[in-house]
Order: structure tokens, then C-alpha cells, then sequence
């Protein structure tokens, strides 16, 4: 099967890797870096882009610049990558682990409303492969008890919901340009906000301090150095290029593959809501019934369609927060979730469409087994 490889480069990355060798500054001042925190800010409709080192310093950067610390909880969905609840963890304060939507994969609005407390600063969503989080909802909650809203985004470049982009619908949100993502130096991340003085206080607490037009010496802030270099800039300005059409060539092909594989009863696929105006489909995600989960993963990459059986475990359920303080609440479809779903990540669909049209034939198959 013709499936593309990711990460994947070509010319373009390696002629702007060539000018940043060629300049006297390899760092995070070259100008690669602001231009792509403002291309890629603007494209997730939001004023700032505070680039950084990767989308895990970033979720840190933003609840510092909160204030986010021991004594407060932060709602975070049972399902995601770790970094998401040890971002908050390591501020010092507690999260709250709390149940997706059984269709959506993203954080359940209704049980966020049961698990704020006094003592509750912020919800942090992930759109989880691309789709867009239960915004309307969850902005009436923060409303409601004065909390902030964090997006993680890491899977949510270009994701669309009623023509605004993810980003633009919290206070600030984090991405990350991590190998595997849609967009990608191998490593980076950015938070991104609309908000000026969020934006000037993260922009300088990653900088080391510093403050836009006094000296390079002189530090205003408890900082640190959480900068993006000039070389992972290079590499996201030419990705950036091919981006937009990446995802309408994914949108394309999963319109096909839905054609072809929507009709199988034992596959049932993640739901992405009405409003939603674009997906980047970072991972594609579905369930069958949990005792062919495992044996329908193998028969899928037996036959050459790169496949994962989902997250092996929910997010309370890692060795850490065995130790670590957090408070659960009740999650039955996350640990439902753990032993029924899987994902085919975005690379699959980039393939051509003739390739698209075999791994549906092999889906089909494979589904109606189980
Ligand atoms: C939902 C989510 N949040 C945060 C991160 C952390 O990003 P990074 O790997 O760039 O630190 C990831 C990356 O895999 C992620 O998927």
C-alpha cells in the first residue's frame, strides 16, 4: 500500500535550514521564529503566538502565567496524553480527571459541571484528533463559575468549529509540533492567545525575563529559557506551506472512506459535531466490539494499514497518579474506551485515493469479523 511516511521533507525545508546556517543566529531570535509564531497564530485566528520548545512547556507556561498552583484543581479529560494532567500536576496543583462524551472522545461538559468546586481555576479540553470540544458548553461553565478557559490543541491544527478556529475560543491555547503531528519539527510548540497582557507575560516568562525594548540583560520576570530555535522555525515554515492542503486532501479522502466503510455496523466512528467547519484529522478514531478490538488491530496491520489499539490505559490510571495527588471522577466510557477503540493516524490519509479505496476494502473486511 502506498502510505505515505511521516514526518516527511523536501527541498523547501532544507532551503531554509540552509539560510538559518548560513546567518549568525541559529537561536530563537532569528526572524524564522516571530515570522512563524505570527503566521501560525493568525492562522489559528488568535493575535499571539508565543512559540516554545515543545507543546508540553507550553500547557506549564500557560498555568504559570495563570497562577495556577498548590491549592487549586484544573478539570482535565480522563483521555489524553500525559502532559496534559502533569502540566498541572507539576504547578503544584490538583487535577481533576473527568469522563469524555461516548461518541466524541472529548471531555463530557455535563460531568465538568459536577466536578467544579471552590476550588476549581480552569478546564482544560483536548479536541481530541482534530475535533473540536464542546466549546459552547464549556464557556458557559467557565462563565457560570468564573474559570479559565485552556485549550490543549496539540491535535487541533486547522480545526474549525463555526468558522473560528481552535485557540480562539479559550483564553490561550496549546499546540504542539511534536514528530507526529500534522505539523511538525520534530519537536516545538506554541500557546497562542488574543489576549495582550496573557500574551506579553508568557512571551517574557519564556524569554528569561526579558521585556520587548530594554536590555537584553535586564529581567522583569521570574523566567526561563522555554524558547523555539531558529532551525525547528525553518523546518515549521516550510511544513506550514503545505498544511492547508495536507488537510483538504485528508478531508477529501475521509469524505471517500466514509462512502466506503460508513454502512459497517461493527465499526462505529468517532463523531465530529455539526458545527464543526474543519478537521485536520489527526487520528482517526473508531471502536468495534472490546473482545475483537485486539485481533481486529492485528488483522489490520497484518495486512498493511498502520493501526493503534488506542491509549493503553486512561490518564488516572498511569503508575503516576497512583502517587501523585488528583481527584477522579466517575469515567466509565474513558475505561470503555481503553479496551474498544483505535486510531489510524493522518499519514494514512494522505495517501492516493486508489490506496484510500484498499484500505477501506481491508476495513471492511476485517470490521464485518468482528
Ligand atoms: C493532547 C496532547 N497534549 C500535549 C502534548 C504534548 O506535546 P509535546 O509532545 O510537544 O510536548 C501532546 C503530544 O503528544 C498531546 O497529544
Amino acid at each position: 500500500m502506498q502510505i505515505p511516511p511521516w514526518p516527511r521533507a523536501d527541498e523547501r525545508e532544507a532551503e531554509l535550514l540552509r539560510m538559518v546556517l548560513d546567518s549568525p543566529q541559529w537561536g530563537g531570535f532569528h526572524p524564522f521564529v516571530a515570522e512563524f509564531e505570527q503566521s501560525f497564530a493568525a492562522y489559528q485566528h488568535s493575535r499571539h503566538g508565543i512559540g516554545a520548545m515543545n507543546g508540553s512547556v507550553t500547557l506549564s507556561l500557560a498555568l504559570e502565567v495563570l497562577g495556577i498552583g498548590p491549592g487549586d484543581e484544573v478539570i482535565v479529560p480522563a483521555i489524553s496524553f500525559i502532559t496534559t494532567a502533569t502540566a498541572v500536576s507539576r504547578a503544584g496543583a490538583m487535577p481533576v480527571f473527568v469522563d469524555i462524551e461516548a461518541d466524541s472522545y472529548n471531555i463530557d461538559p455535563s460531568r465538568v459541571r459536577e466536578a467544579v468546586t471552590s476550588k476549581t481555576k480552569a478546564v482544560i479540553p483536548v479536541h481530541f484528533g482534530g475535533v473540536i470540544s464542546d466549546v459552547r458548553a464549556l464557556l458557559e461553565i467557565c462563565r457560570e463559575h468564573d474559570l479559565t478557559l485552556l485549550e490543549d490543541a496539540a491535535h487541533a491544527h486547522g480545526a474549525e468549529y463555526d468558522g473560528k478556529r481552535a485557540g480562539s475560543f479559550g483564553l490561550a491555547a496549546s499546540f504542539s509540533f511534536q514528530n507526529g503531528k500534522v505539523l511538525t519539527a520534530g519537536e516545538g510548540g506554541m500557546l497562542v492567545t488574543s489576549d495582550d497582557r496573557f500574551a506579553e507575560r508568557a512571551r517574557s516568562i519564556a524569554n528569561c525575563g526579558r521585556v520587548p525594548g530594554r536590555s537584553f540583560y535586564e529581567h522583569h520576570e521570574l523566567g526561563t529559557n522555554f524558547r523555539l530555535s531558529a532551525m525547528q522555525a525553518a523546518i515549521l515554515l516550510a511544513q506550514f506551506e503545505r498544511l492547508p492542503d495536507q488537510i483538504r486532501q485528508r478531508e477529501a479522502n475521509l469524505r471517500l472512506f466514509n462512502d466506503l466503510v460508513g454502512d459497517v455496523k461493527e465499526i462505529v466512528w468517532q463523531l465530529q459535531p455539526p458545527a464543526q467547519t474543519q478537521n485536520p484529522h489527526y487520528l482517526v478514531t473508531g471502536r468495534v466490539d472490546r473482545q475483537a478490538r485486539d485481533e481486529f488491530c492485528r488483522r489490520l496491520a497484518a495486512a498493511g494499514v498502520p493501526v493503534t489499539p488506542f491509549y493503553p490505559h486512561t490518564l488516572y490510571q498511569n503508575p503516576v497518579y497512583r502517587r501523585e495527588e488528583c481527584r477522579v471522577m466517575p469515567c466509565p466510557v474513558a475505561e470503555t474506551r481503553i479496551h474498544d477503540s483505535f486510531w489510524l493516524g493522518h499519514r494514512v490519509f494522505l495517501a492516493p485515493q486508489e490506496t484510500i479505496q484498499e484500505i477501506a476494502s481491508v476495513v471492511r473486511t476485517c470490521g464485518a469479523g468482528c
